[in-house]
């Protein structure tokens, strides 16, 4: 099941496909040239080995960036990051902020698979933005000697994750003292700020 078509999510599938040759590889249209043989839809649901897994489009990342859920697991690809969200071009910016919405949306105790284990880049980010927050800090000593520190779970990210903050008025106003910033503007300038870091 392929999220996007950046190499470093496809590289691989052409060698599984020269071992296992009538592998269903499961992808959105953008992995066509990956190998993908079955494109997969916006609330599509495929089901394998007993489980029921729903298709979300996720677009920010890439166009047609899309996740897997099946409850409680969550395959966000490039979308979601403990701690932070996939690079975003200027364009896609909104795509990002909406797909992240969705995302807030799905259960607490949803199980985050994202792709790649960036989580003390990311907070130490934030921290450095932040200056003064006491919980990021705690965070970032907590995970310091940690080798993984996904999966993680959306509840938490709720808390850690600054990208899926933009609605706390606190960490707002921290940033932006007497200033009336959108939501949308408060995450794209997190997001245009850790695209140059
Ligand atoms: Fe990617
Ligand atoms: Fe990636």
């Amino acid at each position: 099941m392929l999220t996007h078509h950046h190499q470093d999510h496809v590289f691989g599938v052409k060698e599984i496909i020269l071992s296992y040759p009538n592998i269903p590889i499961y992808g959105p249209v953008e992995t066509k040239k990956a190998g993908t043989n079955i494109y997969v839809f916006n609330h599509d649901v495929i089901n394998i080995m007993n489980l029921s897994i729903t298709v979300l489009h996720t677009p920010g990342h890439t166009e047609g960036h899309v996740c897997y859920l099946s409850n409680p697991y969550f395959f966000c690809g490039d979308t979601l990051f403990s701690g932070g969200c996939g690079y975003t071009k200027y364009e896609n910016l909104l795509d990002m902020f909406n797909s992240l919405k969705l995302i807030s949306k799905l259960k607490n105790n949803t199980a985050i698979f994202c792709s790649h284990e960036y989580t003390k880049h990311n907070i130490k980010f934030f921290c450095s933005i932040l200056k003064k927050n006491k919980m990021l800090n705690k965070f970032l000593k907590l995970i310091e000697n940690k080798k993984r520190t996904v999966p993680t779970v959306l509840k938490k990210e709720k808390t850690i994750n600054m990208f899926l903050c933009t609605n706390k008025k606190n960490i707002k106003n921290y940033i932006f003292p007497k200033l009336n910033v959108s939501e949308f503007d408060f995450f794209r300038y997190l997001r245009i700020k850790k695209n140059n870091n």
